[in-house]
C-alpha cells in the first residue's frame, strides 16, 4: 500500500495589478470585453454553484452521467498496457466527476499518481483532505497555478506516461482559434503515447442550449453582473448594476453561445481613476460557450496533432468525453 504524498507547489494567484490591467484593456478594446476567468470570486463561485443546480443547466449532469455510468469504458481507454501513469486534471475544482474514475482506477489496482491542477489553492487543500479520507491509498500531488506552467512542472517531476483530463466543456470557453492554439500547446507539452480526455458540449436543439445560459430565475444574469460588482469592490469602480442588462445568444450554425452585458444608457464609469465611456446599447462581450459537432471535434483533434481513440457520450447524447492520443 502506497502512502499518500501531500505536495503542494505554490504559485501566485492572479494579482490585483493584472486584474486591473485586464479590465481596463478589455474595456478600451472595441468591442468591449471582459475575461470570464474573473467571474469566479467568492460570490461568483456561489452563483456558479447555483447555475450548476439549475434545471436548465444540463452540462454538469451529462458529464457526471458519463463518469458515473461509463467509468469502466473511460478507465479502459487510459489504462492501456498497465504501464504506470500520471493522471493530470486541468482545473480539477472539487473533482466530483473525476473521483468516480479515480475510485475505479484504485479499485482496479492501476499504478498512477493523481495530479490535480487548479488556480485555487483553497480548493486543492479541500481535495487533498477529501481523498485522504475517501481514498487513502491514492497518491496525490496538487499543483497550484496556470495550466501550462503546472503541466511543465508535472513533466519535470515525473517521467511517467501522462493522461490529461480537461473536463466540463471548458474548451468551449475559448474562441475556436484559441482552442486550436490551446490543444497545440497541450500537444507540445506531451509525448508519444500520452493521452487526453477532453469534454465537449455537443450542438443540440438550440432552445435547450439557450435556456441553459438564459435561465428564467436570472441566476446567469446575476453571475455576469457580479463581475461588474467585483470590479467595483476590488478596483474602486462605480458601475451602476441597474444600468446594465444581461443578453444571451446562441448561433446554431457556428455553435457559439455568447453572454453580453448591454449598457442601458450613455454613461461613464470610473475604475481606479480611469474613465470608461459607454454608448447607449453598447455591449460588453463576457463569455463564449462554444458547442461542437462530432466533425468539429475531429477537426480540432487533427489540427492539433492528436487522434481520437474513443468517444464516450452521456445517455442523452448531449455531451462527449473524447479520448485523444498523441500522434
Ligand atoms: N463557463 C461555463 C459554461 O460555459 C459556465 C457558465 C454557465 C457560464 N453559464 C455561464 C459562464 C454564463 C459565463 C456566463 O458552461
Amino acid at each position: 500500500m502506497k502512502a499518500q504524498t501531500e505536495t503542494t507547489m505554490q504559485k501566485d494567484q492572479d494579482s490585483p495589478e493584472n486584474f486591473q490591467s485586464d479590465v481596463l484593456n478589455g474595456l478600451r478594446h472595441f468591442p468591449k470585453k471582459l475575461f470570464s476567468k474573473y467571474f469566479y470570486d467568492e460570490k461568483g463561485d456561489k452563483l456558479f454553484q447555483q447555475i450548476m443546480n439549475m434545471p436548465e443547466y444540463y452540462l454538469t449532469g451529462c458529464e457526471l452521467d458519463i463518469f458515473k455510468n461509463k467509468t469502466q469504458e473511460l478507465a479502459e481507454s487510459i489504462i492501456a498496457n498497465d504501464e504506470p501513469f500520471d493522471l493530470i486534471e486541468l482545473g480539477a475544482g472539487d473533482a466530483t466527476k473525476s473521483s468516480y474514475l479515480l475510485k475505479y482506477l484504485v479499485g482496479r489496482g492501476a499504478d498512477f499518481t493523481y495530479m490535480p491542477i487548479d488556480i485555487s489553492g483553497n480548493i486543492l487543500s479541500v481535495l487533498q483532505h477529501k481523498f485522504k479520507a475517501e481514498l487513502p491509498t491514492l497518491e496525490v500531488v496538487t499543483l497550484q497555478g496556470d495550466y501550462f506552467d503546472m503541466l511543465e512542472k508535472a513533466t519535470s517531476i515525473s517521467e511517467k506516461r501522462k493522461v490529461v483530463l480537461f473536463l466540463g466543456g471548458n474548451i468551449g470557453n475559448m474562441e475556436l482559434d484559441e482552442s486550436v492554439h490551446f490543444c497545440r500547446e497541450l500537444r507540445r507539452k506531451l509525448h508519444s503515447g500520452d493521452s487526453l480526455i477532453i469534454g465537449f458540449d455537443l450542438k443540440k436543439n438550440p432552445h435547450v442550449i439557450l435556456n441553459a445560459y438564459n435561465d428564467a430565475a436570472g441566476i446567469t444574469a446575476r453571475f455576469n453582473l457580479n463581475l461588474l460588482d467585483r470590479i467595483n469592490r476590488q478596483l474602486n469602480a462605480d458601475f451602476d448594476l441597474k444600468k446594465f442588462q444581461h443578453y444571451q445568444t446562441y448561433d446554431p450554425i457556428s455553435g457559439a453561445c455568447r453572454s453580453f452585458l448591454i449598457s442601458l444608457e450613455e454613461q461613464q464609469v470610473t475604475i481606479s481613476n480611469n474613465r470608461v465611456k459607454f454608448e447607449e446599447n453598447e455591449v460588453i462581450a463576457m463569455e463564449i460557450s462554444q458547442k461542437f459537432s462530432e466533425t468539429d471535434i475531429q477537426s480540432l483533434a487533427a489540427k492539433s496533432g492528436f487522434y481520437i481513440i474513443n468517444e464516450i457520450k452521456d445517455s442523452k447524447n448531449w455531451f462527449i468525453d473524447s479520448v485523444w492520443q498523441v500522434i
